[in-house]
């Protein structure tokens, strides 16, 4: 079979050096173009890339010229898929021009995630919402179209949140303890998060309280019909480098009990089977003190989630648990791939 190329915006930065990562080797992708900004444009991604150990960068990546992104769809790159992980600010702009330009675009970032005709996924729950990219094309007359994934944060959560779906979800609150690298390459000095925590993500919990309502709903003719229950989160930096852990509770209309929640989480699986899709999305951990990023973040090569201590909580029909999975590959270019991989068996690529 010939490989789909794919480009990554933001080749880069702490997601689209991943997204790089996890193009190595892959059957069905291989990469076409490599884009950044203006101070990267014109180098050896080698000599631009800042985050991989020397090792863990693909051969093939290393010699390409990075591409400025004032250059997408200007030379004849037979690429079909870009890989999105710029700045919101930059890819508000660049992501549209490059739909409208043909390529399926499937993006990390939160600006297209909540516009009513661009499809929030996560494949093992939704695949149902692929039905809005014809609504889309036809209401802004693209060629090509913008998928998204959710947040890193909300992913954890929300895949946790399906097998629970079922037994009538009133209200979820949750506390995170997110790893340092979904703060991008920059993003945190080390005298600011080592021995500290941080209790405050800009516009985190606005995302993990609006985007898993859209995820978990309906599509209902060409429109979302947004799950119907309350989320409140508390969302917190805290020194770990790779793998965000959250604190969940879920509040039930009816009562149910710790080994129906536990049954629930064991016996979750999904006709997704891509490279990427993991064969267990959602591991449940029996020991005391599990989920941990350190043991845990890279089950299913990153791609499935780890759940634990589940147990009651005190409110009437609560029940409380811990979730975890790794950011930067379920939760970003992991998610991004996955995606674009059910797209492609699907016919959409
Ligand atoms: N980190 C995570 O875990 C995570 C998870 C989910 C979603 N996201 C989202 O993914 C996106 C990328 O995050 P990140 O953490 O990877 O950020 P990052 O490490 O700061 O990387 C940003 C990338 O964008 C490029 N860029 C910056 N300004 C640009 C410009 N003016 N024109 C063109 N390219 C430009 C950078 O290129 P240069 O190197 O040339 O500056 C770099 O490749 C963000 O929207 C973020 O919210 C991140």
């Amino acid at each position: 079979m010939r490989k789909i190329k794919v480009g990554v915006l933001g080749a880069t930065g702490s997601v689209g050096q991943r997204f790089v990562q996890l193009m190595d080797g892959h059957p069905w992708f291989e990469l076409g173009a490599l884009f950044a900004s203006e101070r990267s444009a014109g180098k050896n991604y080698k000599e631009v890339s800042k985050w991989f150990l020397p090792s863990e960068m693909p051969e093939e990546a290393a010699e390409m010229v990075v591409k400025s992104i004032n250059n997408i769809g200007t030379s004849n790159d037979d690429i079909a898929i870009m890989f999105s992980a710029l700045p919101g600010e930059i890819a508000i702009e660049v992501e549209k021009r490059c739909a409208q330009a043909g390529y399926a675009v499937a993006s990390n970032v939160s600006v297209h995630r909540m516009e009513k005709d661009v499809p929030l996924l996560i494949p093992e729950i939704n695949t149902d919402h692929f039905g809005l990219i014809e609504v889309q094309k036809s209401n802004r007359g693209w060629d090509g179209f913008i998928v998204t994934n959710p947040n890193c944060s909300t992913i954890v959560m929300t895949l946790s949140l399906k097998p629970l779906m079922r037994f009538g979800i009133e209200e979820v609150r949750v506390a995170t303890m997110q790893a340092v690298s979904g703060a991008g390459y920059a993003g945190l000095p080390s005298m600011a998060i080592l021995d500290n925590v941080i209790p405050f993500i800009g516009s985190e919990e606005e995302k993990m309280e609006s985007e898993p309502l859209k995820i978990l709903g309906t599509l209902d003719g060409s429109e979302i019909r947004n799950a119907a229950f309350s989320i409140c989160a508390s969302c917190h930096r805290v020194p770990v480098i790779d793998g965000h852990t959250e604190a969940v509770w879920v509040k039930f209309k009816e009562n149910v009990s710790e080994e129906e929640v536990k049954k629930a989480f064991k016996n979750f699986t999904t006709d997704i089977k891509t490279p990427f899709s993991p064969e267990k999305p959602i591991i449940l951990r029996d020991e005391p003190d599990r989920p941990q990023p350190k043991l845990d973040r890279d089950a299913g090569r990153g791609m499935s989630i780890s759940v634990g201590r589940v147990r009651k909580g005190q409110m009437e029909n609560e029940i409380k648990y811990i979730v975890q999975g790794h950011n930067t590959v379920r939760g970003a270019a992991g998610a991004s791939i996955l995606n674009a991989e059910v797209l492609a068996e699907r016919g959409f690529i």
